[in-house]
């Protein structure tokens, strides 16, 4: 089997995590990452954690001469590519950074994969493509609309993916849209570590926790939802790596030359879904975390947040048809390891 993997974005949360997940089922790794958003430190404790040093080449994705120099001097089944920047707001401000770095980035990745006859990709998309659903649970068939920068790229991207397949049916794209990951690593050794003040609801929750933060605003209460505050699809950062590994293992599987020699087959452009399928309100999981991590969760409700949706989870048939990959951990086990992490890391891999 050629098993080697460029995984770009490597060193950041959802990366990081991938790389453990691809090792242990035997794929070997090559991470390339600008660093502008994770630390080296990442690289070296999920290296500590394989008991083997993951080979690290720092750079940009969108430096097309660097990235020939990587092709050319290993010989790669796919790339994962999960560089990309992801904070809404942030978008909103600096569209065209956004653009450039997630849309012109994958662009240049896809001409350089191109000239080394590289055709398979496992990129990073997201639930936000949908916007607001009209019928829940999603499936991958329902309607794409965003609202935002960061959602526009990543839609984008999507459709140059899409078009990259009609004009050249060698390409085998899959298009991972992913829910809410959150979690980290059992061992407490990797997990999310934002930069300033979270924006997500996970890690705020547990920054709460630990006491950086005095109490969270839950941002409406009045959603018609079970309780009033937003539903979301939260899935374990180490399924979602699965997820990933059950992607290669699909490809390779559909790629995989016939006992003649002779016929190899591509997917083309597929859009999949990484949900668990069941929805868990702001509420929800605050309860279950302060259970389980022990700590009082201070909060108070305040104005809805502009842009967000009421209820968000994912029709997650795709993928257990097509990857035979399903999630298997419950929220508990998301808020236990999230507290873990939190725990051992009061301030991320800062060591300082
Ligand atoms: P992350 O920021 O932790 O990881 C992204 C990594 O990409 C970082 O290490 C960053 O340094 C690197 N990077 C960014 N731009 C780069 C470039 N031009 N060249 C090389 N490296 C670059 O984010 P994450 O949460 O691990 O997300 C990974 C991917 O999944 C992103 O594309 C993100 O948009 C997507 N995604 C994330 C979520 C989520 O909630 N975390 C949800 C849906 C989709
Ligand atoms: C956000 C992004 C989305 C991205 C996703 C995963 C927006 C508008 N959307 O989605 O593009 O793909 O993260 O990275 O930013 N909440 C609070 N208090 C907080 C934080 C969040 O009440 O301090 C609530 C939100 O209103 C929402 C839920 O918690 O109902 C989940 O929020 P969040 O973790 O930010 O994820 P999404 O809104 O799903």
């Amino acid at each position: 089997m050629k098993n080697k993997i460029l995984v770009t974005g490597g060193a950041g949360y959802i990366g990081s995590h991938t790389c453990i997940a691809l090792h242990e089922a035997g794929y070997e790794v090559v991470v390339y990452d600008n660093l502008s958003n994770s630390s080296r430190e990442a690289i070296n404790r999920v290296s500590t954690l394989i008991g083997q040093t993951i080979e690290f080449i720092e750079g940009d994705v969108r430096d097309a001469e660097l990235l020939r120099k990587v092709f050319a001097s290993h010989e790669f089944f796919g790339v994962i590519h999960f560089a990309g920047l992801k904070a809404v707001g942030e978008s909103v401000a600096k569209p065209l950074l956004y653009y450039n770095n997630n849309a012109g980035g994958t662009i240049t990745l896809l001409e350089v994969m191109a000239e080394y006859s590289v055709k398979n990709l496992v990129f990073s998309s997201s639930a936000t493509v949908y916007g607001d659903p009209e019928i829940l649970p999603i499936d991958e068939k329902s309607k794409r609309a965003c609202t935002n920068p960061y959602g526009q790229s990543k839609l984008t991207v999507e459709h140059i993916l899409e078009d990259l397949t009609v004009s050249d049916d060698s390409w085998s794209l899959i298009a991972l849209r992913y829910f809410n990951p959150v979690g980290a690593h059992p061992s407490g050794q990797i997990g999310e570590d934002p930069n300033d003040i979270p924006n997500n609801l996970m890690p705020y929750i547990s920054q709460v926790a630990i006491g950086k933060l005095n109490k969270l605003s839950i941002f409406g209460n009045d959603y018609p939802t079970i309780d009033g505050t937003g539903v979301r699809d939260f899935i374990h950062v180490t399924d979602l790596a699965q997820g990933h590994v059950a992607a290669l293992n699909y490809l390779d599987k559909q790629t995989r030359p016939s006992e003649d020699g002779t016929a190899q087959n591509s997917v083309g452009f597929l859009p999949i879904n990484l949900g668990t399928g069941k929805g868990t309100s702001v509420l929800e999981l605050v309860s279950v975390f302060s259970e389980v991590s022990g700590q009082t969760i201070p909060y108070q409700f305040t104005d809805r947040r502009v842009g967000d949706i009421a209820s968000c989870y994912a029709s997650a048939d795709k993928a257990k048809n097509l990857l035979e990959w399903q999630a298997e951990l419950s929220i508990a086990d998301m808020c236990r390891d999230t507290w873990h992490w939190q725990s051992m890391n009061p301030n991320g891999y800062n060591l300082s």
